[in-house]
């Protein structure tokens, strides 16, 4: 029998994690399945349950079970304990480990594919929910020369600047606060594109060579892009391919071997 993998989410419909799983099962020459899994709103632990007793070796946690996974698991990493959320679980038949790969995702996306080291570099990342929260320490491991996190409600930027204060040089803001100032990196992890909308960021926020990152895909150029190109970024990305590094990161915890991203995000990007 294959080992068993799957993504529990909802909605679930819509995700790639299926095909990406797939194509790295593939190209590794690994043996095993990976389902989608709709998950009702009130029966994520139930749900994960049966999915061990049957058997299954991981799970990967979408909207809106992140927390619930983060809960659930016995053991958890050091990233994900300063995310306080899960993405993915790994089953080994006696205890449950959990672990977010959500930030090696991004910042193996920013460093490998973009080429783009964030090493002394001043970093300003917009938004402090649940997503800004995840990639905080990957980011902070890089050691930037600066990471500044900006939010529309200051309070909550300020105490994600106060819990990461021993990982490196963090500071929080408001949107009004930056103004004068200039990043090397600006990564947008608020759901502002969901909407259509832009964070209220000063102009001239981009540095010489700055790299401006929307961790939302799917959407083209959102205004947080738009926004960017006109302010003079060098370069634009999308998060696609940290959905994708991302995935890997999950597969290397469970497979412990290391897909190649490149063609699975250049085939997602042509779809
Ligand atoms: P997620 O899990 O995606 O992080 P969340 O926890 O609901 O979702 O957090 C959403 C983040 O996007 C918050 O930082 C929110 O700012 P507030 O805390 O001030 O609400 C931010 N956000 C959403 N829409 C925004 C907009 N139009 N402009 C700026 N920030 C926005």
């Amino acid at each position: 029998m294959p080992d068993r993998y799957a993504v529990f989410g909802n909605p679930i419909s819509h995700s790639k994690s299926p095909q990406i799983h797939a194509e790295f099962a593939r190209q590794t020459g690994q043996d095993l399945t990976y389902a989608a899994v709709l998950v009702a709103l009130d029966g994520f632990a139930p749900a994960v349950d049966a999915f061990r007793v049957g058997d299954g070796r991981g799970i990967n946690v979408t909207v809106p079970f992140k927390l619930e996974a983060f809960q659930y698991a016995q053991n958890l990493t050091e990233r994900a304990r300063h995310a306080q959320a899960v993405n993915t679980l790994i089953f080994d038949g006696i205890s449950v480990l959990g672990d977010n790969t959500d930030g090696a995702g991004l910042v193996r996306d920013i460093e490998h594919n973009l080429g783009f080291k964030i090493a002394g570099k001043d970093v300003l990342l917009m938004g402090a929910g649940g997503a800004a929260r995840g990639v905080l320490l990957p980011l902070l491991m890089c050691k930037p020369q600066s990471l500044t996190i900006a939010n529309r409600t200051p309070q909550k930027a300020q105490d994600l600047a106060q819990h990461f204060a021993a990982h490196g040089t963090v500071r929080a803001s408001d949107y009004v606060g930056l103004a004068g100032d200039r990043y090397d990196l600006v990564i947008n992890a608020t759901s502002s594109s969901l909407n259509d909308e832009l964070p209220p960021l000063p102009p001239r926020i981009m540095a010489p060579g700055a790299l401006a990152y929307d961790m939302m895909y799917g959407k083209g150029l959102t205004p947080f892009l738009a926004f960017a190109e006109a302010n003079k970024a060098q370069t634009l990305a999308d998060g696609l391919g940290m959905l994708v590094e991302q995935a890997a990161e999950a597969f290397y915890v469970w497979r412990e071997v290391r897909p190649q991203t490149r063609p699975v995000i250049e085939r997602l990007r042509k779809s």
